[in-house]
């Protein structure tokens, strides 16, 4: 209109402001009952930078077994298409797994395929960050690091260091309540998601 200075409706790119809560979603790579990876995962909104909000990810125990012949002919199971939408509705991942047999567990493998076949790809772009526990010496090192290899296929953009690796688990979690007890556990935690916040905030161009 003449006259008036029209207004500036600019969208945000990336609908991410300094201020404003980031999502989370956890990803947990057991279905055990008493898993340690869960009571790992449990303490992140507790020693998380504040604004860091966390939800967990629909649970893949009821994904199909991963076959191509199954999606062409029936599409993509609902408890996949959840876990896709979960994913893309958060601002970055933080995936908190055990090692089985020196890799990523099954389920949570079978999940990422299924997922890695769907259009809008819900990965793409995505900030991760890992954390293991375990019960041996490497603490399920050798998990994350084919996680990494997995999911960069499919575009995540991975957040590097502090790594968060628990070797040990039964030394470093209270036995009655889960509850980590482990002061440098608990440091290297928090120097983690210090450095995931802003690492989201520096790839979101905030
Ligand atoms: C099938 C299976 C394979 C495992 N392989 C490994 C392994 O390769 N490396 C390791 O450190 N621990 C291994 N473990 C031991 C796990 O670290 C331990 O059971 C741990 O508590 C599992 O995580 P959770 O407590 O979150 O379920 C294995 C356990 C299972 C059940």
């Amino acid at each position: 209109m003449a006259g008036t200075s029209p207004a500036v409706t600019m969208e945000k790119p990336w609908g991410l402001g300094m201020t404003e809560p980031m999502k989370i979603l956890t990803i947990c790579g057991s279905l055990r009952k008493g898993s340690y990876n869960a009571a790992l995962a449990r303490m992140a909104p507790k020693l998380a930078p504040a604004g860091m909000t966390f939800s967990d990810a629909p649970s893949f125990a009821q994904m199909p077994i991963y076959n191509h012949d199954d999606q062409e002919a029936s599409g993509f199971p609902p408890t996949v298409t959840a876990w896709a939408d979960a994913i893309r509705a958060a601002d970055g991942l933080l995936i908190v797994t055990p090692e089985y047999n020196w890799s990523i567990p099954g389920g949570l493998k079978n999940a990422i395929d299924w997922a890695s076949r769907l259009k809008n790809q819900p990965f793409a772009g995505k900030p991760a960050a890992v954390q293991s526990a375990a019960g041996g010496l490497l603490g399920g090192a050798r998990a994350q690091y084919q996680l990494r290899q997995s999911l960069t296929s499919v575009d995540v953009l991975w957040f590097g260091r502090p790594e968060v690796i628990v070797s040990f688990a039964p030394q470093k979690f209270d036995a009655a309540t889960l509850e980590l007890k482990d002061q440098g556990a608990i440091d290297m935690v928090k120097a983690q998601l210090a450095g995931f916040e802003k690492f989201i905030r520096m790839v979101k161009g905030k």
